[in-house]
């Protein structure tokens, strides 16, 4: 790590001003249903609070409000829940600029306090110099622990750094050792699972990986644009047809660099996802139908070619695993590298909630909390939100 972190840092009565990434998922009745980005952050948080700060200023993102305050989006449930985690009174406050902000930040005699979501202002997503100056001026020192956001340059995660020594915090040094390090440098044989929906997403992570890994293993909706490509029947699946041609390019390049790219050669097809119609397993799709997910015998294929890995990285369910009638892909593979001796990497916010809801989600070496950002990461794109942090000296 090539960056400063807060382990390098003097916190000793100063103001400490922490980007994180708060952006969970809330019910319709504002309840947060799945709260791993809060306690992801909670180890910086504590680290900084045993380091006698005078104020603990946390700030995120929640949602995508485009610049207007959104009732739904405020960060009070947030700050609620960080609160419980904590066991300590977190103030939170209803902006996060302005001298209102300042003197309550100032005032207050509760060390932790929660800033009103970021993107109420549109100048945060527009990167405006003087809206990063306004938050810099809440502090003396700046952290980043939003490896979520990592890469979004931002005006909380990029352009704030031109106004305060920056420091990474305890999460993103984590995830820049197993995404960043583990990723260059991977034990073989190194294997590489890919799923999801689209083949547009993922080809920057087949690109940027291929070269380093001995087998890719791909399921999901983005299988059936490579087996389309190869002249399989696909009937009603997933089809990406202007990414047929790369598709094809992609085999023929792993075949060169003596890279095994495995697809699915069964699947669960069905002939309506919601609701759920006819499910059947079959090796040949017939019209009108369409696959939902892996089969038995892919499983059995792709346990085989994952066994002896040493490095397993993977982004994307390999089937629609949010319905249980099509989870049994993801769900079989998750429970077999889990038992393996690799170091296995999850990345992409729908495989982490595949993970946590067949209860692996601490069978895992790391699982990432970024979506966007783990994807970027594992394309081996430079990402501002780390770029913009102090150098280590
Ligand atoms: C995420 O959920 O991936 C991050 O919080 C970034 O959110 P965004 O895609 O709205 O920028």
């Amino acid at each position: 790590m090539n960056k400063t972190t807060i382990k390098d840092c003097n916190f000793n009565n100063k103001k400490v001003l922490i980007r994180v990434d708060f952006n969970v998922p809330l019910d319709k009745n504002l309840n947060i249903t799945d709260d791993t980005r809060i306690t992801a952050a909670i180890p910086t948080i504590k680290y900084i609070l045993d380091k006698n700060p005078k104020k603990v200023i946390l700030m995120s993102h929640l949602g995508r409000p485009d610049g207007k305050v959104k009732e739904e989006l405020r960060l009070t449930p947030v700050a609620k829940r960080l609160e419980k985690l904590l066991g300590q009174k977190v103030l939170k406050l209803d902006d996060c600029i302005g001298s209102d902000v300042e003197s309550k930040i100032n005032s207050s005699g509760e060390k932790i306090i929660m800033l009103e979501n970021l993107r109420f202002h549109a100048e945060e997503e527009k990167n405006d110099d003087n809206f990063a100056k306004s938050l810099a001026k809440l502090a003396d020192v700046y952290v980043s622990d939003a490896f979520g956001t990592v890469h979004r340059a931002h005006a909380s995660t990029a352009g704030i750094t031109k106004y305060l020594p920056s420091a990474a915090g305890l999460l993103l040094e984590k995830e820049i050792n197993y995404l960043g390090k583990t990723l260059e440098s991977p034990a073989r044989p190194f294997a590489v699972i890919l799923g999801g929906a689209k083949v547009s997403d993922k080809i920057g992570v087949i690109e940027n990986l291929l070269p380093k890994a001995q087998a890719i293993l791909i399921g999901g909706g983005m299988a059936y644009t490579f087996l389309k490509a190869n002249g399989i029947n696909i009937g009603k699946s997933k089809l990406e047809a202007d990414k047929m041609d790369l598709a094809k390019q992609l085999i023929d390049k792993a075949e060169k660099l003596n890279v095994k790219i495995l697809l699915p050669v069964d699947h669960v097809i069905t002939d309506s996802i919601d609701p759920v119609g006819q499910v059947k397993k079959v090796k040949d799709i017939p019209e009108g139908f369409i696959a939902v997910d892996i089969g038995d015998e892919t499983i059995k294929i792709f346990e085989n070619a994952l066994k002896d890995a040493k490095t397993i990285c993977w982004n994307g369910p390999l089937g629609i695993s949010e319905i249980d009638a099509f989870a049994n892909g993801t769900r079989s593979i998750g429970e077999f590298i889990s038992k393996l001796k690799a170091t296995t990497i999850i990345g992409g916010g729908d495989t982490a909630a595949a993970m946590s809801k067949f209860g692996l989600e601490n069978k895992m070496t790391h699982i990432s909390t970024g979506g966007g950002a783990s994807l970027e990461y594992m394309e081996g794109k430079v990402l501002p939100g780390i770029a913009a942090l102090t150098d280590k000296k």
